[in-house]
């Protein structure tokens, strides 16, 4: 019987070397599908033509070229899958810029510029910058407000949609008109070495939203942007953040949760090794009134802020509309979150604001070796609580407002 077993690995092995062997990739470059490259003409179309093949070939790897020395311009556009091959590797060496108006994004369905969807080991790979020409969209005023179905919700750059095991890394993007990069639905990915750039003042373009997406990692990236930095939202769990350099900014948010009265969970997130420079917030817990669910097993860890205007924040009154904005008897419930190692300077006195809900509250908060000093002279920091439970030790502003 042993014998048999073992003869049967020898063979598994054999025959996965033989696979390996067999391996092939095949390269599609968009050059020969007609694209032209000029920044001016609609390469759209010679995109999809190429994905088509791509998505089609059965090698193990499959390659989308997007040469170097070229901009794209590419109307909006969402790249389907599934695919045959194992691995989409598109490899991004040019350059892509958006529309210059917005009737040309008419048909922009996931109110995404470009699109993946449905792509199980999709690679994006490269130097290539892609600009979003976003500040057409940031004037606008109906500005955060958007209704569906109007021209005025700004479209996010890239989404990633029900995408599994992909990574992406080395690319740049500026001026967005929403968010840079958005992820919905999608699972084990990598992303890494990548820049995200927008003025601080540009309306809603977040650098990467996260939602409903679970074991994501985000590693040494530069984010300076005009909203949040990273923010994890409903969904959410196992999420890494690691080597994150942010600002300007909104910093590093979860949330918001809770909207509309909804039940949102969020677990299992981890930010470590994140300098934020100048953010108007550093990290943040944002729930709002009503709903349920839970955000839990959160940890900050070797956190450095170069005045940061609000560095420590839970808010469970977060309200972008105080007009309409009323408190409820449910809430989010937010427990194990813990700051450790984390250091730096304050634009406001208020430096770690733990503001919970009255009914619900936050447990289990644990703060050590927390350390925020203020960055305006004559100012004094201060940390203020309310419903909050947990411990802390070695930590200044001194947090005696937590309860047991
Ligand atoms: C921390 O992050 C920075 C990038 O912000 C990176 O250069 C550095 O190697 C990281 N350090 C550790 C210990 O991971
Ligand atoms: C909700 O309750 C909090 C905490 O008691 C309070 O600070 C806030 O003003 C209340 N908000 C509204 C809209 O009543």
């Amino acid at each position: 019987m042993f014998h048999t077993m073992e003869c049967f690995f020898k063979l598994l092995v054999i025959m996965s070397m033989l696979k390996l062997g067999l391996s092939i990739t095949t390269t599609f470059n968009v050059l020969h599908y007609g694209a032209v490259g000029d920044g001016k003409t609609n390469d759209s179309p010679a995109f999809l033509k190429a994905w088509k093949d791509v998505c089609q070939s059965k090698s193990t790897t499959s390659h989308l070229i997007i040469p170097a020395a070229k901009t794209f311009l590419l109307r909006p556009i969402t790249f389907s899958g599934p695919c045959k091959s194992n691995y989409i590797y598109i490899e991004l060496s040019g350059n892509i810029v958006a529309p210059q108006t917005k009737s040309e994004y008419s048909g922009s369905h996931l109110n995404t510029w470009i699109g993946f969807s449905f792509i199980n080991g999709l690679i994006i790979n490269g130097k290539g910058t892609i600009d979003g020409r976003g500040s057409m969209w940031w004037k606008q005023p109906c500005i955060g407000n958007p209704s569906p179905g109007t021209t005025c919700r700004p479209p996010t750059a890239i989404t990633l949609n029900r995408c599994y095991r992909f990574q992406i890394k080395g690319y740049k993007s500026i001026n967005p008109a929403r968010s840079h990069l958005t992820l919905t639905s999608c699972k084990k990915g990598i992303i890494s070495n990548i820049r995200l750039i927008a003025p601080g003042e540009s309306p809603n373009t977040d650098g990467i939203d996260i939602s409903s997406s679970r074991d994501i990692q985000v590693l040494n990236s530069f984010i300076g942007t005009g909203d949040d930095c990273i923010a994890i939202s409903a969904g959410s769990s196992v999420i890494k953040i690691t080597g994150i350099t942010c600002g300007p900014g909104h910093g590093i948010s979860i949330g918001s949760l809770g909207a509309r009265g909804e039940s949102d969970i969020v677990e299992d997130v981890h930010v470590k090794n994140c300098t934020l420079t100048e953010t108007l917030t550093g990290v943040r817990i944002k729930t709002k009134q009503g709903g349920g669910g839970f955000a839990r097993r959160i940890t900050f860890e070797n956190i450095r802020f170069i005045r940061a205007h609000n560095p420590i924040m839970i808010d469970q009154f977060y309200c972008v509309n105080q007009m309409v904005c009323k408190n409820e008897t449910k809430a989010i419930k937010i427990s194990d979150v813990t700051y450790r190692g984390i250091s730096g300077t304050s634009l406001t006195d208020k430096a770690i604001n733990l503001n919970c809900d009255q009914n619900v509250g936050c447990s289990n908060l644990v703060f050590d070796r927390v350390y925020v000093r203020s960055a305006v002279p004559k100012m004094k920091v201060f940390s203020f609580c309310h419903n909050a439970h947990g411990r802390a030790s070695h930590t200044k502003p001194i947090l005696n407002c937590l309860l047991k």
